[in-house]
């Protein structure tokens, strides 16, 4: 376990403690609908983070063609039908390029700075002439009303338990989910980025926004700046 990461519940859990039953069970929301708005028809999606492809599945059946990577193992040996690569983003190094980077799940906002810029010269490295890198972000009130929680409709409770400054100007959170029969808690170290923040860190990767997907600018697609 990465330190200041740390996760509870049924299951293997990953280094950064995601639950590996957890992301099995959890529903994709509108995620695919935004990728799919933002780049081209069968696309060649590289996916940073996939996880056990809850968003993977959903971009194969709309017609992409989607390598996974991840440095759990346990995660990647849940997705079907799409290549997988196991290891740490940030030190990826495919020597090819693809349509679509996609760095989902807020992973931008690892508590270190390091390893968000290896992620985001990841992105830079393997994106196409002409291709995209798709961001999603923390929503700018992300840290604020804690605890919030919110049911969904399948039937759990998502709650942001707390969020506590942890020196550096990263925060300790902690976020719960609850099913009927299991609760899974995992917490984790995030820094905010204001938009600035964001826009100077695609920068120093040699990657500018395009535009903002989504009113909440919560999805971004940036583009190569050179
Ligand atoms: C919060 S989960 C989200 C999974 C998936 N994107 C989804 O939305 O269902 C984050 C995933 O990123 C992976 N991950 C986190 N940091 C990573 C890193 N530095 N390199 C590779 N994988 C990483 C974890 O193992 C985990 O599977």
């Amino acid at each position: 376990m990465r330190e200041g990461y740390e996760g509870t519940g049924p299951g293997a859990i990953t280094p950064d403690g995601c639950a590996v039953e957890l992301y099995s069970r959890l529903p994709v929301g509108d995620e695919p609908d935004v990728i799919a708005a933002a780049v081209p028809e069968s696309a060649r999606i590289l996916e940073l983070g996939s996880g056990v492809g809850r968003m993977t599945h959903a971009l194969l059946e709309r017609g992409f063609t989607v390598t996974a990577v991840d440095e759990s193992a346990r995660m990647l040996e849940r997705v079907r039908g799409a290549r997988t690569i196991c290891g740490p983003i940030e030190e990826l190094d495919l020597g090819e390029t693809f349509d679509v980077v996609l760095l989902a799940s807020f992973l931008v906002h690892t508590g270190d700075a390091e390893v968000r810029r290896g992620m985001l010269r990841t992105c830079a490295r393997h994106v196409a002439e002409g291709g995209c890198v798709l961001i999603q972000r923390e929503g700018e009130d992300y840290h604020e009303n804690v605890p919030r929680e919110r049911k969904d409709p399948s039937g759990f409770t998502v709650r942001i338990a707390s969020s506590e400054p942890a020196g550096d100007g990263v925060n300790s959170v902690r976020a719960e989910y609850e099913f009927p029969d299991a609760v899974w808690t995992q917490t984790f170290r995030a820094r905010p980025l204001t938009r600035e923040q964001f826009e100077e860190a695609l920068q120093e990767a040699g990657l500018k926004v395009d535009r903002y997907l989504t009113e909440d600018r919560i999805w971004v697609r940036a583009v190569s700046a050179v």
